[in-house]
């Protein structure tokens, strides 16, 4: 590449937009570390004309963003729409067939896509870089791929959601319910205004997961199905509870090699506030890499926000100005392993189990009589009445059980008399 290098932005939202201006800003900065000079020749988004915080050169705008390709034959095509399918999957799948280089932050579609679209990039000799859809800024993906590329990786886990750690944070911060939380966090821009649930629901950490389990361990990106639970059901009285037990809910993604098998999950952990973990709080995410011989390796940082992520979408394209084609998941796609799911139901930890029960003698009994049935031993019982209401709250912190064996034990807790809802279940962090 010794000419101009010829750009597309495609998708002028929070980010693209952003990347926009910042490729403008630093083209100079970016010419003197790798010797290219970059020109944005197209842009596209689905209006021409919507108000953007950076001004666009309309001249160069395409509402078709395939057309970009076809007539403009860039060398680097920036995806910034964020589809899973559809459109983006398309001026992925054109743009590496016509042998131009693809950058993206959409982790949907390359947790989705990626097998694929990395031996599509594989065959055409193009690289295919997607360092932004993990972590935001947090330069976890090059690590693994790279720094890291020598050892034996055998769990990566951390907090891959900002939105949710707001949440999560400024619930024991502020003593506000979900509810209005959630609201200060749309207000914020740190939560989807019209939308939030992919966050909420563990969707968008699940598919983050999914990536890091590849690049991790060498294998394909799987597409079983996986234990995700969010954060919707956590109630400030959750927080406090955990609070007066030194302990924190903290929304992991965890991805595990279990006696050969592939475990990831999503759901809330219950850490202690000592812990590293513990204390990353706020729209922060941190990744916790183990492995061999490097042992434990933590990277934090903002894990979302336009500026975040253009700095990993430009430090993509200064790796490519600067270095040779690389496989999109480290290894070539035919040489990544299939790595069979670890049964869900063997995994073991300690719970936190919250029971909303009617304030009346013998339920307490009743739940631990039941627990003891399961051979699922009492760590510690917290009782707090509610006697106006004829109520109690009832926390049992347990020693480790099964999945299978908890579920089965919880099974008749879903209807009945004396238990007002179905109980809440934190899982402490093992
Ligand atoms: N926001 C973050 O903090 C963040 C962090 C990490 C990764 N990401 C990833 O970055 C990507 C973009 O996110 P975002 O927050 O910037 O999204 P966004 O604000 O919703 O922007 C999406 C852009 O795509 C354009 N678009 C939609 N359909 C189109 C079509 N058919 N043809 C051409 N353009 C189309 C929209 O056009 P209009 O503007 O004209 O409507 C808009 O400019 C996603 O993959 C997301 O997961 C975002």
């Amino acid at each position: 590449m010794n000419r101009i290098i010829k750009i597309v932005v495609v998708g002028l939202g929070q980010v693209g937009n952003y990347l926009y201006n910042e490729l403008k800003i630093k083209a100079k900065d970016i010419e003197s570390k790798t010797g290219k000079k970059i020109k944005i020749v197209a842009i596209s988004a689905k209006s021409k004309n919507k108000k953007r915080k950076f001004k666009i050169d309309k001249k160069i705008f395409y509402s078709d963003p395939l057309k970009t390709i076809t007539e403009k034959n860039p060398d680097i095509v920036f995806e910034v729409i964020g589809q899973s399918d559809g459109i983006s999957k398309r001026i992925v799948e054109k743009a590496l067939k016509n042998k131009i280089h693809v950058i993206t932050p959409n982790k949907a579609l390359i947790a989705k896509h990626g097998n694929y679209l990395a031996k599509i990039a594989e065959e055409n000799n193009v690289n295919l870089e997607f360092e932004a859809s993990v972590a935001g800024g947090i330069p976890i993906l090059r690590t693994i791929k790279e720094s890291l590329a020598s050892n034996k990786i055998s769990k990566i886990y951390g907090i891959l959601n900002g939105t949710t750690n707001y949440i999560l944070s400024e619930m024991e911060n502020s003593n506000q319910n979900f509810s209005e939380v959630l609201k200060k966090a749309q207000n914020l821009g740190y939560a989807e205004p019209i939308n939030p649930k992919l966050d909420l629901n563990g969707s968008d950490a699940f598919a983050k997961v999914r990536i890091l389990s590849a690049l991790g361990f060498k294998s394909k990106i799987s597409k079983a199905k996986c234990l995700m639970e969010g954060i919707e059901k956590i109630e400030l009285k959750d927080i406090k509870i955990a609070n007066q037990l030194g302990l924190r809910i903290k929304l992991l993604g965890i991805s595990e090699i279990k006696n050969n098998h592939l475990f990831e999950t999503v759901h809330p952990c219950l850490v202690s506030k000592k812990s590293y973990i513990g204390n990353v709080n706020g729209v922060m995410n941190a990744v916790i890499t183990e492995g061999k011989p490097v042992g434990e390796s933590i990277l934090q940082g903002e894990g979302a926000g336009p500026g975040p992520t253009s700095s990993a979408l430009l430090s993509d394209l200064i790796s490519i100005l600067c270095g040779d084609v690389k496989n999109p998941l480290g290894v070539s796609v035919s040489k990544l392993r299939s790595l069979k799911q670890y049964n869900i139901n063997n995994y073991v930890n300690s719970l936190y189990l919250r029971f909303e029960v009617k304030d009346k003698p013998g339920v307490l009994s009743e739940i631990t009589n039941r627990l003891a049935k399961y051979n699922i031993s009492v760590k510690r019982i917290i009782q707090t009445p509610d006697k106006k209401n004829n109520k109690a709250t009832i926390v049992i912190i347990t020693h480790k059980t099964s999945e299978l064996n908890c579920k089965n034990c919880l099974s008749i807790f879903k209807n009945h008399k004396n238990i007002l809802k179905k109980p809440t279940l934190i899982r402490l962090l093992n």
